[in-house]
C-alpha cells in the first residue's frame, strides 16, 4: 500500500500521542483478532497504521519551530506520556501564522514566537512542496480564524482536511462543498477520546433510556492539567466546545433535557482528564481518576482498603485514568498495573 502523507497544524499533546502511537504500532503490530489491539480500526480500507507518515508540521512555539518533529512532540509544554521512542522523522517544524490560535493567557505557556523575529511560512506552498495529502488540525479550542485559515490552505494545496477541534467546518455545508467540488476528503468536527468522559456519558444515557429510565437533567464536568485545559479556562473560547460536547449527549435523548457539558477547571498536577457524569435520576458515577498513591475503596461490607495496603509498591493508575490517555492512544501496559481495578460495584470515596 502507498503511504498516507500527513501534515499537522499544531504540534501539541494530541500530535505527540498520534505520532508516538503510530510508532508504537509499527513496533507492535495490531493482533489479527482485532479485539485486543487498543485500536478501534486497525485497518481503514486497505491502509494500516504504519501506512501513515508525516511530511510537514506548523507551530507557533519558538522552541518547537526549527526542530525535527520527533523532538518537537516532546518539547514543553507538551506533557503527553511517553509510550514510544520516536526516531528522527526528517520533518522540520515550520512557523505558522498565529491568528487567534493563542489567547492572551496562553502566550507565555505556548512560548509564542516574536513576530519581529519570525515570519510565518506560506502554508499552502509548504503543503504542496512536502507532498502532503491530508492536513490534520490540532489548534487550540477557540481558534475560529485559525481553523478556517488552515482549511483554506488545505484547499489551496489540494490537500484533504481532518478537523479535530470544535469549529464547524466539515459540518458546514459551504465548507464541505468546497472540498467536495475539489474531490478532497474532509472529516470532523472535533475528535472524541477513545474511552473518555463524553463516550461514557453517552453510554450511560443510552443505558438509562434502554432500561426505561427517564433522564431529567445531566451534566458533565471535565478537568485536566494540560494546555488544552489551561486554554479552556477562558469561557469566550468555549462556545463551540460546549455545543459540540452537549450535542454529542443531548442528541441521544428524544426530548428536551437541561444538559451542561464541558471543561470546568484546570489543575496543573492533574495528568489526565477527570470528569464527573451526574444524572439526577439515580446514580452518581464518579470516574475514579487519580494518580493514586493511596486510593481508598470502601467494600460493600463496609471495610476499607487502600491501594498501598494491597501491596502497590509504585503509584498506580486507576482503570479510568489508564483509559484516558490523550487522543485514545493506549498507554504502555508495562507501567500500569490494572490488577487492582476497583470492583464495579464498590462505591468510591475521595
Ligand atoms: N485530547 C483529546 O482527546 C481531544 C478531544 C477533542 C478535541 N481535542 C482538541 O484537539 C486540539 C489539540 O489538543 P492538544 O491537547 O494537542 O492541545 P495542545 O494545547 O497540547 O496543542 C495545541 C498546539 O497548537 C499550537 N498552536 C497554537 N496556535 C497555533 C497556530 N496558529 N498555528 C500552529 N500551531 C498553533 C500550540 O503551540 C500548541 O502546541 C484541541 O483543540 C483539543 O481541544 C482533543
Amino acid at each position: 500500500m502507498s503511504k498516507i502523507k500527513v501534515a499537522l497544524a499544531g504540534v501539541g499533546n494530541c500530535a505527540s500521542a498520534l505520532i508516538q502511537g503510530i510508532q508504537y504500532y509499527r513496533k507492535n503490530p495490531p493482533k489479527e483478532d482485532n479485539l485486543t489491539t487498543g485500536l478501534m480500526h486497525p485497518k481503514f480500507g486497505d491502509y494500516k497504521v504504519e501506512d501513515i507518515t508525516f511530511v510537514a508540521a506548523f507551530e507557533v512555539n519558538r522552541n518547537k519551530i526549527g526542530s525535527d518533529l520527533s523532538k518537537a512532540i516532546f518539547t514543553e509544554p507538551n506533557c503527553a506520556p511517553k509510550i514510544s521512542d520516536v526516531p528522527d522523522m526528517d520533518v522540520t517544524v515550520k512557523a505558522g501564522p498565529i491568528l487567534d490560535g493563542v489567547a492572551p493567557h496562553m502566550r507565555e505557556p505556548f512560548h509564542v514566537y516574536n513576530k519581529n523575529r519570525t515570519k510565518p511560512v506560506d502554508v499552502a506552498a509548504e503543503l504542496k512542496d512536502s507532498g502532503a495529502e491530508i492536513l490534520v488540525n490540532y489548534l487550540p479550542v477557540g481558534s475560529e480564524k485559525g481553523a478556517r485559515f488552515y482549511a483554506q490552505q488545505a484547499l489551496d494545496a489540494g490537500c484533504g482536511f481532518v478537523n479535530c477541534i470544535p469549529e464547524f467546518i466539515a459540518s458546514n455545508d459551504g465548507w464541505s462543498k468546497k472540498f467536495e467540488d475539489r474531490k478532497l476528503p474532509i472529516a470532523g468536527d472535533d475528535i472524541k477520546s477513545q474511552v473518555g468522559a463524553t463516550i461514557v456519558h453517552r453510554a450511560l444515557v443510552d443505558l438509562f433510556l434502554k432500561r426505561g429510565v427517564r433522564v431529567d437533567e445531566s451534566y458533565q464536568l471535565n478537568l485536566g492539567g494540560d494546555t488544552d485545559f489551561l486554554n479552556m479556562t477562558v469561557e469566550e473560547r468555549l462556545h463551540s466546545k460546549r455545543i459540540s460536547k452537549t450535542t454529542a449527549v443531548a442528541s441521544l435523548i428524544p426530548y428536551d433535557v437541561p444538559t451542561r457539558i464541558g471543561p470546568s477547571d484546570y489543575v496543573p498536577w492533574a495528568l489526565t482528564v477527570e470528569s464527573e457524569v451526574l444524572s439526577r435520576v439515580s446514580l452518581l458515577t464518579v470516574s475514579s481518576i487519580r494518580q493514586s498513591r493511596s486510593l481508598t475503596v470502601r467494600r460493600p461490607n463496609g471495610s476499607k482498603t487502600t491501594s498501598k495496603e494491597r501491596g502497590s509498591a509504585k503509584p498506580r493508575l486507576s482503570l479510568f485514568s489508564a483509559l484516558q490517555e490523550p487522543a485514545g492512544i493506549l498507554p504502555n501496559y508495562d507501567s500500569i498495573d490494572l490488577s487492582s481495578s476497583i470492583p464495579h460495584n464498590a462505591p468510591l470515596h475521595p
